[in-house]
């Protein structure tokens, strides 16, 4: 069973500043929602029972977001709005599910999934990348049944241009399952176009072993001086780890960079 998920959210967001100057990358708006909201639906619908932010002191005003009872219930004292009411109401739902834990200064992916060590229950968790959205079909409903049937861990995967590899990890794979999944051989991180094994890219939806702590605790700092989970991950293949690719469904928006965030909110009103 999957029942916990984790949600990195500690990250600067320089790559959408100004926008992200003073507020959090993950609760600008996507066509008048959150884009955090987004990704707690598709947990929701994915049966998740417990979702852990990673902030850092810096990004409070998540916090803020989802603990604000104080404020409602004194506006709702004096209006009976029934939008506020019912948006209240769903605040109120996802705050019971939502644990945050700090990872105060960025030092990357791998480092932010180390803090939620203590609080992993069972043997394999999600994480979600708040900067990739994927919309017309639940990666992680998906991904959760081919973890039942497996019984190992799975990665999304998308084909991307050449050009743009040292943008994402990259597999490498070692065999096709079927026309939608693969067993992973290596996985690297941000390598160059001539060093790339594929054109296969890790997309942030992950099913993670509770091994990968071990191996977080020794991860050596890798590109860009970040802790990369991709790194551990690695290592857990070479160690015999099974891991799967999942060429998903649906269709992925890229919310980390300002003219993917624009793209988003109207490939999302079109729906
Ligand atoms: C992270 C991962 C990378 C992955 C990407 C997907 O990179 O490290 O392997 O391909 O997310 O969005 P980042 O976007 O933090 O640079």
């Amino acid at each position: 069973m999957i029942r916990q998920a984790i949600i990195p959210l500690a990250g600067l967001g320089t790559r959408l500043l100004p926008l992200t100057s003073v507020f959090a990358k993950e609760l600008l708006p996507i066509n008048g929602k959150p884009g955090i909201e987004y990704i707690i639906d598709e947990c929701i619908d994915a049966n998740i029972k417990e979702i852990i932010f990673i902030i850092s002191k810096k990004k409070a005003i998540i916090r803020k977001y989802f603990n604000n009872d104080k404020f409602y219930k004194n506006i709702l004292k004096k209006k009976k709005d029934k939008r506020i009411r019912k948006e209240y109401k769903k605040i109120q739902k996802y705050n019971k599910k939502i644990k945050f834990v700090y990872q105060n200064s960025p030092k990357g992916t791998g480092d932010a999934v180390l803090k939620t060590q203590k609080y992993i229950k069972d043997n394999f968790f999600l994480m979600l990348l708040p900067d990739d959205l994927i919309i017309k079909r639940n990666c992680s409903k998906d991904m959760i049944s081919i973890y039942k049937k497996n019984k190992c861990s799975v990665m999304a995967s998308m084909k991307v241009n050449k050009k743009t590899v040292n943008r994402w990890g990259i597999y490498s794979k070692k065999s096709n399952i079927n026309k939608n999944n693969f067993f992973i051989k290596d996985v690297i991180e941000k390598p160059s176009i001539n060093s790339a094994p594929s054109t296969n890219a890790v997309i942030g939806r992950y099913i993670l072993p509770k091994k990968i702590f071990t191996k977080l605790k020794s991860q050596k700092k890798g590109k860009g001086d970040e802790i990369h989970i991709t790194d551990a991950i690695r290592r857990l293949i070479i160690d015999g780890e099974k891991f799967i690719g999942h060429s998903f469904k649906g269709k992925y928006l890229d919310c980390g960079t300002l003219n993917g965030y624009i793209k988003s909110s109207q490939e999302i009103y079109k729906l």
